[in-house]
């Protein structure tokens, strides 16, 4: 055992400042280093902890645990704050678009007037999907919820584009992340289109991702349809304000499952699996539902009862996050699109926003809510907007799983040519029974 600090080969650490455990059962003090980032708090580096003390640090949830180090998203949730690569979410949902900020998570600046039209051009020009691929669509039943489709027809891409799955070229790291973004509207479109009988649409090159996306979503053969300026910029932000979030559960399943080197249409796909579930990307369906099953405003108090009761499962769906502990600066941005789509779609009286809006009056002056710092977080608007455009219940998480496809091979990337990048590997606090021998069944009772 050494009483001398470690020595970290991470970034900016200055020797003096550090960190003393004291081992009470042993009387030994171990001297930690502490990492700083460009803002955010100060980093106790353990990575020598296991190998100096023979202990290991446990953390369920990984609420104290920073996985990696980045350079692309922060997030401060008691202010309410996020950026990526600096800037406010607020100030690129307002004057950016999708495109821009996909450059910009991909890259790490804001593209130049050339460099936005190059990529606008690529990201088109990738659109299609090999027409193989609508054979895979077939091989589903008619109900399948349009998740498990993606997530299918994602991994399978692997089994198509085998010219960009050399993860140590950068070449191909950048066509895989390309045809990743431009071909995910395509595939989540061909998944709703399936799931009701309609002809796929194929992408047209004329038109801008989010109007694309929503011509291929919601035009049929038989007749023209124009994609409308107000929806296309919603759905634009919608875009933007889902495009990254720091180490979540989807883009560390995806850090994790390209850790191993596994190639990165499998790793989306990893990362669309993990997204699926009700207390993330899933919560926007989810709270779809709640607001549907509470059908009118006179109920919200019975529901705000069984939210509160710890012998009741029921969570107010698009509520509280694990960071944002002030408010969700992407709830707020779309509290206000919400009501720009609804007036351009002529929704004087829409029935569930009228309950969203007193529930959350109601949520927040409600003592539990404030004491534990629950918010509306950035699904608890965005379902009724989808809802509005026309976009089935089930097609929500799809389109958070489009969105995020930007933030995730923007934070593989990163991971793949980050040098101190080795496989994720946690340990654990082993509880269950100590060695004992095999007995063999006819001894057993
Ligand atoms: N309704 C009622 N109580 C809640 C809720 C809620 N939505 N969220 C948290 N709590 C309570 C919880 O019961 C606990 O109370 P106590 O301290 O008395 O035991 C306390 O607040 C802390 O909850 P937690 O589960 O320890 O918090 P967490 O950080 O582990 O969970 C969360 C964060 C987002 C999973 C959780 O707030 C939740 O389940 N919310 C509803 C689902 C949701 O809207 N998810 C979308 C998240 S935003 C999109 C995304 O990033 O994916």
């Amino acid at each position: 055992m050494t009483d001398t600090p470690t020595q970290a080969d991470a970034p900016a650490t200055a020797p003096e400042d550090t960190v003393t455990l004291t081992d009470n059962a042993t009387g030994r003090t171990y001297t930690l280093p502490v990492l700083h980032g460009t803002t955010g708090p100060r980093v106790i580096d353990i990575r020598k902890l296991y190998a100096e003390t023979g202990m290991f640090t446990y953390d369920p949830g990984f609420t104290s645990t920073g996985s990696c180090e980045s350079k692309i998203t922060y997030i401060d949730g008691d202010k309410g704050i996020l950026l990526h690569r600096g800037f406010p979410i607020e100030e690129l949902a307002e004057h950016g678009d999708f495109m821009e900020v996909a450059y910009l998570l991909l890259n790490g600046e804001l593209p130049s007037r050339n460099e936005k039209y190059d990529f606008e051009q690529i990201m088109t020009r990738h659109s299609m999907v090999h027409e193989q691929l609508t054979f895979f669509y077939r091989g589903f039943r008619r109900d399948a919820h349009p998740m498990a489709i993606l997530c299918g027809i994602t991994g399978a891409l692997s089994a198509f584009y085998g010219d960009s799955l050399d993860i140590n070229d950068p070449q191909q790291r950048m066509i895989a992340s390309h045809r990743l973004i431009s071909k995910m509207p395509t595939i989540a479109a061909m998944a709703y289109k399936y799931s009701c009988g309609q002809p796929f649409v194929y992408p047209r090159n004329d038109l801008r991702y989010a109007e694309n996306f929503l011509h291929m979503m919601f035009a049929v053969p038989t007749e023209p349809y124009r994609v409308n300026q107000v929806l296309a910029r919603a759905m634009d932000r919608i875009f933007i304000l889902h495009a990254d979030h720091e180490q979540n559960a989807s883009t560390s399943s995806v850090r994790l499952s390209g850790s191993t080197g596994a190639n990165p249409f499998a790793c989306i796909a990893a990362g669309i699996a993990s997204l699926w579930g009700p207390a993330h990307g899933g919560a926007n369906e989810a709270v779809l539902q709640m607001l549907e099953q509470i059908g009118r405003k006179e109920r919200i108090p019975e529901f705000i009862k069984r939210a509160k009761d710890k012998n009741d499962p029921f969570r107010l769906m698009g509520f509280g996050h694990r960071v944002y502990k002030n408010h969700d600066p992407r709830a707020q941005v779309l509290r206000r699109t919400c009501h720009e789509v609804l007036g351009e779609l002529g929704i004087r009286h829409e029935p569930l926003l009228d309950i969203a809006i007193e529930l959350e009056r109601i949520a927040l002056e409600d003592e539990f809510f404030v004491d534990r710092k629950l918010y509306p977080n950035v699904d608890f608007y965005s379902g009724i907007i989808l809802r509005a455009m026309g976009f089935p219940t089930s097609m929500f998480t799809v389109l958070f799983a489009l969105a995020r496809t930007v933030g995730w091979i923007s934070q593989w990337k990163e991971m793949i040519e980050d040098r101190d990048q080795r496989i994720g590997r946690p340990r654990q606090l082993y509880t269950g029974p100590t060695s004992r021998h095999y007995v063999p069944l006819s001894m057993r009772g």
